[in-house]
């Protein structure tokens, strides 16, 4: 009965349990369809949020070619670069995807260092053309939305100047404008005077030379016709920043400046009156004669010579406040070591220095020796040292160092273009590094540099000799490699401009040329001018450059620096998703842009260089 009674009961009840778990389930799937939904709706709507972009200031990511000026293009047949040949050619910026030119000097100059020795700052120098050539350059320039920056040489001048004549005469306007000292009496020889000090001039032979006009020895750390100003005295300190105001008045867009690190010497005030002698280096293989004789402790990184760095700033900064237009930058030479060549970047109470010092470690620390890691380290050693939010900047040559396909190796050219505009910041290219010119080769009798002429003989100028890295630019493969309608040119021609040359290499199906091209418009892409950098080595022959940002495209450098081939391992890369795409690759790659990518093993040809294009992370 309880049995019967609850039977029907038991089944009542069951169908009420069904009924309430049908319809719960129900509700639940139906709940869940719509949370799973709205997920979905959200994901698929928004994706990862695109990262929030920095605005660049035009100089920040910019690509900048240094022009010499006396090699670029001759307009007259004197075998001598000009303005003029340098406005027939601006197209060649826009073209190859350059933003700004910096032209070594072109001012009034005797030429004993090719525009280094500048005797007027005001004027253009005849053989380069006259004011109105420049003012049309920069017109022309501007107008193809090319920046222009002057050479300021503020270490120096000619012993031709007028300010030298002048203070050399005596005028007491001048007088105080260069460093002055009286000699010592040379004990063994009645009728000779000692110099000063033992300061040696980066081009050989003692730092100070007499006049016998004033009576006195001045300085000159580089050539005896490059007097060193005396930056201990305010007018002086004035005057550079007339010179300044004036080209930026014509409209120059900043400058590079030359040779700060030499800007300021020992004060005599300080050491008993004297002229300390720098200690001696112990380097027996150098004569006393020789720079590295010495070690230039009261010649060289003076920490004063900051300060007036970081003046020139605060000038240029008020500068464009009062005048308004773009950024007007200083770019600052120095060859110094890492400590003392980020302080141009600024100092730690604040002090906005230049907007960056040249990084030479590419020219100093590597070479066709290094291996991959070598590379690596380099890169990290700017990148580590360089102070939080500054620009870091790449230059792989320029007119006083070899070439940089002959100081590494030509199989290494694009690679090297590669990195140069792969890498965070600003890239650097010295004329002709966009078609992989070479070093000429410049015989002892054809030699003009003055640091091989007084450093070296005929059997070892060649270790000082500057000449091979400004031998006219390869236009074409007409005479003088389309440089000059002469045949007699300023220095020789290079004999490969058969070879390399530009027109050349906008013909041929593959060129260091369009390489450099499709590098330069990559640049415009985000992941690269704000995307983070990840470099390592694979091994000692290979390294990978990643440069990634969430939502945009990664962009990955794969580069053999070796002369034998390595296989690598794309697992290893960070943020590489595969398959990805060839964006270009070196020219003697058996790859090709557009091809796919799609396994994790691949083996680089000595030298060769891919760019990997691949999902977003
Ligand atoms: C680089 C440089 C040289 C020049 C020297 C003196 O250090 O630009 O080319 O000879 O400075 O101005
Ligand atoms: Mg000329
Ligand atoms: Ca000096």
């Amino acid at each position: 009965m309880q049995g019967s009674v609850l039977g029907p009961q038991l089944l009542i009840n069951m169908g009420t349990v069904l009924k309430v778990l049908v319809i719960t389930v129900g509700v639940i799937a139906v709940l869940g369809w719509i949370a799973v939904g709205i997920t979905w709706g959200v994901l698929s709507s928004q994706g990862p949020e695109p990262p929030e972009l920095k605005p660049l200031d035009w100089w920040e990511h910019c690509v900048l070619y240094q022009i010499y000026p006396r090699s670029f293009k001759d307009s007259d047949g004197d075998g001598i670069g000009d303005l003029q040949g340098i406005i027939s050619e601006l197209e060649h910026f826009p073209d190859a995807g350059i933003d700004a030119i910096w032209m070594s000097p072109i001012f009034e100059s005797p030429m004993i260092d090719f525009g280094y020795d500048i005797s007027n700052f005001y004027n253009i120098h005849h053989e380069y053309g006259t004011m109105e050539d420049f003012r049309e350059l920069l017109q022309k320039a501007h107008s193809l939305g090319i920046k222009v920056l002057l050479d300021f040489v503020p270490n120096h001048a000619s012993t031709y100047s007028d300010y030298f004549i002048e203070s050399e005469g005596g005028n007491p306007e001048f007088a105080d404008y260069f460093v002055w000292a009286d000699g010592y009496p040379d004990p063994e020889n009645e009728s000779n005077i000692l110099p000063p000090s033992n300061w040696i001039s980066h081009f050989g032979g003692s730092a100070w030379e007499w006049s016998s006009t004033r009576q006195q020895f001045y300085l000159h750390q580089f050539a005896v016709e490059q007097a060193d100003f005396n930056f201990r005295h305010q007018p002086v300190k004035d005057e550079m920043i007339n010179i300044m105001r004036f080209w930026l008045d014509e409209g120059a867009d900043g400058f590079r400046v030359d040779a700060l690190p030499y800007m300021i010497e020992a004060d005599p005030a300080d050491h008993d009156g004297r002229y300390p002698d720098n200690p001696l280096s112990g380097l027996i293989q150098f004569e006393p004669h020789q720079l590295e004789y010495t070690i230039p402790l009261y010649t060289k990184d003076l920490i004063e010579l900051y300060d007036v760095v970081y003046e020139w700033r605060e000038f240029t900064d008020q500068y464009q406040a009062e005048h308004g237009g773009d950024t007007r930058v200083l770019f600052a030479e120095g060859y110094a070591n890492i400590s003392m060549t980020m302080l141009y970047y600024g100092n730690e109470d604040g002090k906005a220095g230049t907007h960056f010092p040249f990084n030479f470690d590419f020219i100093t620390d590597l070479s066709s020796e290094s291996r991959a890691r070598d590379f690596v380290y380099v890169i990290l050693k700017w990148l580590s040292y360089m102070p939080f939010g500054a620009v870091p900047n790449w230059v792989l040559g320029n007119h006083d160092n070899n070439r940089m396909p002959t100081r590494f190796n030509e199989s290494m050219v694009d690679g090297l273009n590669a990195l140069n505009m792969l890498l965070p910041g600003v890239a650097v290219t010295y004329q002709g590094e966009e078609i992989g010119m070479r070093d000429g080769y410049v015989s002892w009798e054809d030699t003009v540099d003055v640091e091989a002429c007084n450093r070296g003989d005929e059997d070892t100028y060649h270790l000082y000799n500057r000449d091979p890295a400004r031998t006219p630019f390869h236009w074409d493969n007409t005479t003088s490699a389309g440089f000059s309608i002469s045949d007699d040119t300023w220095l020789p021609i290079a004999d490969d401009y058969m070879e390399i040359n530009l027109a050349k290499q906008k013909e041929d199906a593959r060129s260091h040329y369009k390489v450099y091209q499709k590098l330069t418009a990559l640049r415009k892409h985000t992941t690269l001018s704000h995307g983070e950098y990840d470099i390592r080595a694979f091994s000692d022959s290979s390294f990978y450059l990643v440069r990634s940002l969430r939502t945009y495209d990664t962009l990955v450098l794969l580069f053999n620096v070796a002369q034998t081939a390595d296989t690598v391992d794309l697992s290893r890369v960070p943020h590489l998703t595969l398959p990805a795409t060839v964006y270009v690759a070196s020219i003697h790659s058996s790859r090709d842009a557009g091809d796919i990518i799609d396994r994790e093993e691949l083996t680089l040809q000595r030298g060769e260089a891919l760019v990997l294009q691949a999902a977003p992370i």
